[in-house]
């Protein structure tokens, strides 16, 4: 796990130089995007500047001995659900790995082992198939053999009736591991020994449980090879071929599979001839589920785009998915289904000192010499250079969302959005209703809702061409947290007594505002409680 430790750092770490300490922003914002996020940042300069810095960045981990010159491959994929396409790549061979590249090259088609991003697609494919309706659902339902465990020694046994797949798919069932199943079960060298009920029957007569269910997340393999049956059983199929039906097919995945790719003209990492205890091609299809598939960039990509345009899940599943579902010990760790969500401060505005949180969902994977990092923002495009990105949209919000607008019939009716530096969202720098100045509102920020007239697709959140109405909602700040948390920067005890999020429409929908942009810049704004559209000056 050294290795996608230190890559994710590397991806975040731009600016952690900036805010030598968190000073949560007094503003409490939504959690979410601060500004609009339909606009192309692969040209913005934050985004420019980010991939000037990032091979320095890497060869930093290189000389302080973080990441190995000599030894490691790998390849790195920043994309954008604005362009469906890649921002940034970039690959490394070491001389020692030259070897194990079957093409000659390490590329957006070179196939790797993902180790337990794997868990993401078994998930993904449940939704899918059944819904996320089947997360309520005991796991029993579709896998009765797990029922009716006669020991009633609760720490002995897991009572299967009382876990559900939505326990098992969150990290919250005390599953744990798998390899005692395999060190009784499997042979490498052996034809076939064992069958899915042996797996079942192995659960459930002789798995002690690791927590109570739903006490908190505590990861487990055991947990994905059950989950992998209950694929199974909703197709009627082995998970080879479920998840082939379900996800590689309908996406065009054709470079992802559960066993080792095999022909001629491969383009593969096949480490067999430097390292013979390599994972590669330890294919062992029980477990298939948990963490055993091969991909290639490209594919990661596609599957990626496809989470955040919302291809096989309804927006409303999607963003029900990407979210967590337990916390952890840590503040900026959480677990989702089955994302790890790490959640980070970053500087509302390029080079603020104040901090908002954005979290972003990762998914991490290994197969003892293979690691792979799956990481979406959907704060963020779809893209990895956090800070980057956030300043990107900064950036894209001062040009095309900034200005005043004038009500044309009522030119005493106006207002004047900003971008404020050390501010999340954008500011009301005057805001006059026919004659009366609301100034009152002039430290309220304006944040974008998720809601426009194009679709409920999450894709529409990334369309940069046409024309587009967005709903923002106007959100008060907390006038003066006291004592704001010591975690949250401030010199309080334990809470920040903070209800903004409790505040929205509280006393009718004069918060609301509809942004009408053509080709991702704001042409006019409409105020729906006063009737008046304010056109741009
Ligand atoms: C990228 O930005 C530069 C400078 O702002 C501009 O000259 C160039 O045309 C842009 N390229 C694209 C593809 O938008
Ligand atoms: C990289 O790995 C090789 C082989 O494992 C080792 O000999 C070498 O010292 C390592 N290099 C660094 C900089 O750690
Ligand atoms: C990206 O793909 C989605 C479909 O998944 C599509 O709706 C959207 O228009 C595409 N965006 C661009 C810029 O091609
Ligand atoms: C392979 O595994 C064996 C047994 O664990 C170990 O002794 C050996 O050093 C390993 N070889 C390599 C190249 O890592
Ligand atoms: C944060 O930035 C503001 C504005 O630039 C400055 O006044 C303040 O001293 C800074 N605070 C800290 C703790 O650096
Ligand atoms: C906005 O309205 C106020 C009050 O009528 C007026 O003083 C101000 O000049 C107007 N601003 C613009 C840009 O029209």
């Amino acid at each position: 796990m050294l290795l996608d430790k230190a890559l994710i750092a590397s991806l975040l770490g731009l600016t952690a130089s900036s805010t030598a300490r968190i000073i949560a922003t007094d503003e409490v914002p939504l959690i979410g995007p601060s500004f609009l996020s339909n606009f192309d940042p692969s040209n913005s300069s934050a985004i420019n500047h980010a991939k000037s810095q990032f091979p320095g960045l890497i060869d930093n981990l290189f000389s302080t001995g973080e990441l190995n010159r000599t030894d490691l491959a790998f390849h790195i994929d920043v994309f954008s659900a604005a362009t469906n396409k890649s921002i940034y790549r970039y690959s490394h061979v070491g001389e020692n790995s030259k070897i194990s590249l079957t093409s000659g090259e390490l590329n957006d088609k070179t196939i790797s082992r993902i180790g337990s991003v794997t868990k993401l697609f078994t998930v993904y494919a449940i939704i899918a198939k059944a819904g996320i309706e089947v997360f309520a659902h005991p796991v029993t339902r579709y896998l009765p053999e797990l029922a009716g465990n006669s020991d009633s020694e609760p720490l002995d046994s897991i009572r299967w009736e009382d876990i559900t797949v939505g326990a098992l798919a969150n990290q919250q069932a005390g599953s744990g591991g798998v390899a005692d199943f395999l060190t009784e079960y499997v042979d490498l060298d052996k034809p076939l020994q064992y069958s899915p009920e042996d797996l079942l029957k192995f659960f459930r007569n002789e798995r002690k449980p690791v927590i109570s269910p739903f006490r908190n997340a505590v990861y487990s393999d055991g947990g994905f090879a059950i989950l992998g049956q209950v694929l199974a059983r909703l197709l009627g199929k082995t998970y080879r071929e479920a998840v082939q039906e379900v996800l590689f097919d309908p996406l065009g995945l054709e470079s992802m599979s559960t066993t080792v790719p095999t022909g001629s003209n491969l383009n593969v990492i096949d480490r067999r001839s430097i390292d013979k205890n390599t994972s590669w091609a330890g294919d062992v299809e029980i477990v298939a589920s948990t963490g055993s598939y091969y991909s290639n960039a490209a594919d990661l990509r596609a599957a990626g785009l496809a989470i955040l345009n919302s291809e096989l899940l309804s927006p409303a599943t999607t963003s029900q998915w990407m979210k967590p579902s337990s916390g952890t010990g840590s503040l900026v760790e959480l677990v989702g289904a089955p994302w790890e969500i790490s959640r980070l401060e970053i500087p509302v505005t390029p080079g603020s000192n104040r901090t908002r949180i954005s979290d972003l969902y990762t998914k991490a994977g290994g197969n003892v010499d293979y690691t792979s990092i799956f990481a979406l923002s959907p704060d963020h495009v779809g893209e990895t250079f956090i800070p980057a990105a956030e300043y990107a949209a900064a950036e894209n919000a001062r040009r095309n969302l900034a200005g005043t607008f004038v009500d044309e019939a009522s030119p005493d009716t106006n207002l004047t959005l900003s971008v404020d530096r050390g501010h999340p969202g954008l500011g009301l720098k005057s805001f006059w209703i026919k004659g009366n100045n609301a100034r009152d509102h002039a430290h309220w920020r304006l944040y974008p809702t998720g809601l426009n007239s194009l679709s409920r697709s999450l894709s529409s959140l990334y369309r940069t061409k046409g024309t587009l109405r967005v709903a923002h909602r106007m959100v008060e700040p907390q006038p003066q947290i006291k004592s704001r948390a010591a975690v949250e920067g401030g010199k309080g005890g334990l809470f920040d007594n903070s209800f903004v999020w409790m505040n929205l429409e509280f006393v009718g929908p004069a918060d609301e505002f509809i942004f009408n942009l053509v080709d991702g810049r704001l042409v006019s704004v409409e105020y729906p409680i006063s009737g008046s559209v304010l056109k741009r000056v």
